[in-house]
């Protein structure tokens, strides 16, 4: 498995001669063979440099010719043999010595090796390590996630980077956090996690909409029994301790750790904004930035400021672009929009990349206009300045004929002369489905149903879209 030699084979039964080698196999272009020493259990017995010579003197013998012989110990370091092995190297025969600390790093490369043979030779070991992971509760997943190349391979980079303990998302709502995080958690399950354990919460609906107050309690709560500590879950100790004790706890192993949506946790714009207003979690993130085996990603509209002195070193803050163009055009297509890449690329542009918003205006494109992209243009809104700003120039209308001048003695208001005058019909697209092709847009009546609101997506100031997300 080392030498990624399927060929790798044992040399010969127990008692046959072996020419110093129980195992051997091809590593590159080499032979390379290996010898067991203390496989009668007698665990830290040392091997002496006298063996090592003899058993070296026999690997030379062996054929094919060995390129590297390496004596494998379970005993413990020994410095004079070391460096007896390295006497013995020449070019062309390498002699190599592995003790028990060797081996042992060794096995921590290979996972899967490790895995295997963890519950036949320590079993103790292996049930404390049982894995330690929580069912997802992330929600606004994509059914396919489009774009986010550079953003999927920056979390993987940070995963593998030890040096990077809390990676935070920053973007407002509906640009895609949440749904790039569980496309990247969901490659990771693929790989079961890299070996490591896994937990995620998401606050965006635990604290906005559930509970109506923002806390971390209930997910204190839980993460502290996931990660094995009941008794201070239900103990009454203060969010300051239960916050440093989870911190200790994820931290000593390797964990992914995933907080979507903290943004209810935080203090809003003005002179506390982003700091945690949770103190648990407050202080369970400067822990996990301070130390962490494995990596804490955290999604919210506001950047935290809790973690601000660490975002130069192992908490970086990631903003989160917009969608790219292509990943939008393809986005829009997936939802059965239709039309000149021209007219895609605009219509994305317009929206400024903003994920939510794409899907809304695609699907109503697609239910109310057939996918046709051209019929996306916004009809003039009243009152709403940026949809007359898009909207086609109005046609002239004739001019009216002036009305007669009322009569001072006979004031009869609403049936004076050239009143019916005054009275023009709607602007064309006005009322709604009354106008052709069932359309469902522009006046008060189309306003206020589910058309008009979602042509008013097509506004695309970021106020306005930001309201939107409100609405996810
Ligand atoms: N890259 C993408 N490709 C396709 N759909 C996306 C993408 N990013 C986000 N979405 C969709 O857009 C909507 C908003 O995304 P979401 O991840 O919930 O935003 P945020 O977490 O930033 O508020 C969701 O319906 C999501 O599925
Ligand atoms: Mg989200």
């Amino acid at each position: 498995m080392i030498w990624g030699d399927p060929g790798a084979q044992t040399n010969g039964g127990s008692g046959q001669a072996q020419a110093g080698v129980d195992v051997f196999g091809k590593n590159g272009d080499g032979w390379e063979g290996v010898q067991c020493k203390q496989k009668d259990g007698l665990l830290r017995t040392k091997v002496t440099v006298a063996e090592l010579e003899h058993e070296a003197a026999a690997a030379r013998t062996f054929k094919p010719r060995l390129s590297r012989f390496i004596l494998a110990t379970s005993g413990p370091r020994d410095a004079k043999v070391q460096e007896r092995a390295r006497e013995l190297s020449e070019p062309g025969f390498d002699v190599q010595v592995s003790s028990w600390e060797d081996i042992w790093h060794e096995l921590y490369e290979y996972r899967d090796l490790l895995a295997r043979i963890l519950p036949v030779y320590w079993p103790m070991q292996a049930a404390l390590r049982s894995r330690r992971i929580a069912a997802s509760r992330l929600r606004h997943a994509a059914d396919h996630l489009f774009g986010r190349e550079a953003e999927l391979a920056a979390l993987d980079a940070a995963w593998a980077n030890p040096a990077v303990h809390v990676v935070t998302l920053v973007a407002w709502g509906g640009v895609g956090k949440t749904a790039l995080v569980w496309k990247w958690v969901a490659g990771l399950a693929a790989r079961d996690h890299d070996g490591a354990d896994y937990f995620d919460w998401s606050f965006y609906s635990q604290g906005t909409r559930e509970q109506g107050g923002a806390s971390a309690d209930s997910f204190v709560d839980a993460a502290l029994r996931l990660f094995g500590d009941e008794a201070m879950a239900d103990s009454p100790r203060s969010p300051w301790d239960k916050g440093a004790r989870l911190a200790q706890l994820v931290a000593e192993r390797r964990t992914l750790l995933v907080l979507d949506g903290l943004e209810p946790l935080q203090h809003p714009p003005g002179p506390l904004a982003g700091e945690l207003k949770d103190p648990a979690m407050s202080t369970l993130l400067k822990g996990l930035a301070g130390r962490n085996a494995g990596l804490c990603v955290v999604t919210t509209r506001e950047r935290v400021k809790d973690l601000a002195a660490f975002e130069e070193s192992t908490a970086p803050r990631r903003p989160l672009e917009r969608l790219s163009r292509e990943a939008g055009v393809e986005l829009l297509r997936s939802l059965g929009v239709h039309g000149a890449a021209a007219d895609l690329k605009k219509l994305v542009q317009d929206i400024q990349g903003h994920a939510l918003t794409l899907n809304l205006l695609g699907g109503f494109l697609r239910d109310a206009h057939g996918g046709d992209v051209r019929r996306r243009r916004p009809r003039r809104c009243p009152g709403d300045r940026r949809a007359r700003l898009h909207a086609p120039t109005p046609r002239r209308r004739p001019p009216l004929p002036r009305p007669p001048l009322p009569r001072p003695h006979r004031p009869r208001r609403g049936a004076a002369p050239g009143r019916q005058a005054r009275l023009r019909p709607p602007p064309r697209g006005a009322g709604g489905s009354r106008s052709g092709g069932g359309r469902v847009v522009g006046g008060r009546t189309g306003r206020r149903g589910a058309g008009g609101v979602l042509l008013a997506a097509a506004d695309f100031s970021p106020k306005r879209s930001r309201r939107l997300a409100t609405l996810e």
